[in-house]
């Protein structure tokens, strides 16, 4: 039986995203340890930018590493979430994208569209997301090139 991770990964939605937030939280609650930054009711509309910009802040102060972000389409999560220095967030609705994201990008932030994806799918892509190391080498100088251009654009 493998070891429960012990990095702490967070997690938010807005209402469009609780019912796969909470799908994903009882699928991997054995495996791994989730910050649960809400919001937690379906029939109270909040704004996605509330949601994914709380979350953001608490990674761009390195109080957290990764996360994962659901709204309806995952669209505005995204946006939200690409303002904030050193995020790398992604829409992902496929394997083979979250596998590439993680191998060639170093995603930090994993986003979902909860009214786009069935459990079944979002948690296949979750699982490699969560699972894939960066692959480094060739990929490394653009990541270095990204924090170049926040650096240019932030200072
Ligand atoms: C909320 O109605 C919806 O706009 C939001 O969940 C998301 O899909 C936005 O991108």
């Amino acid at each position: 039986m493998s070891s429960k991770s012990e990095e702490r990964i967070a997690i938010s939605c807005d209402h469009r995203g609780v019912e796969l937030k909470e799908s994903l939280l009882e699928l991997f609650r054995d495996e791994f340890t989730f910050e649960d930054m809400g919001t937690f009711d379906e029939n109270t509309s909040v704004d996605y930018p509330d949601y994914a910009s709380r979350l953001a802040h608490q990674m761009a102060e390195g109080k957290l590493k990764r996360g994962i972000l659901i709204c309806g389409t995952g669209v505005g999560m995204s946006i939200v979430a690409n303002k904030f220095p050193g995020i790398r967030a992604v829409l992902v609705a496929d394997p083979y994208t979250a596998r590439m994201a993680r191998e060639h990008n170093d995603a930090n932030v994993l986003v979902l569209g909860g009214r786009v994806l069935g459990v079944g799918l979002a948690s296949e892509i979750v699982r490699i997301w969560l699972t894939t190391s960066f692959a480094g080498g060739r990929h490394q100088h653009r990541l270095e090139k990204l924090s170049a251009i926040e650096k240019k654009l932030y200072k």
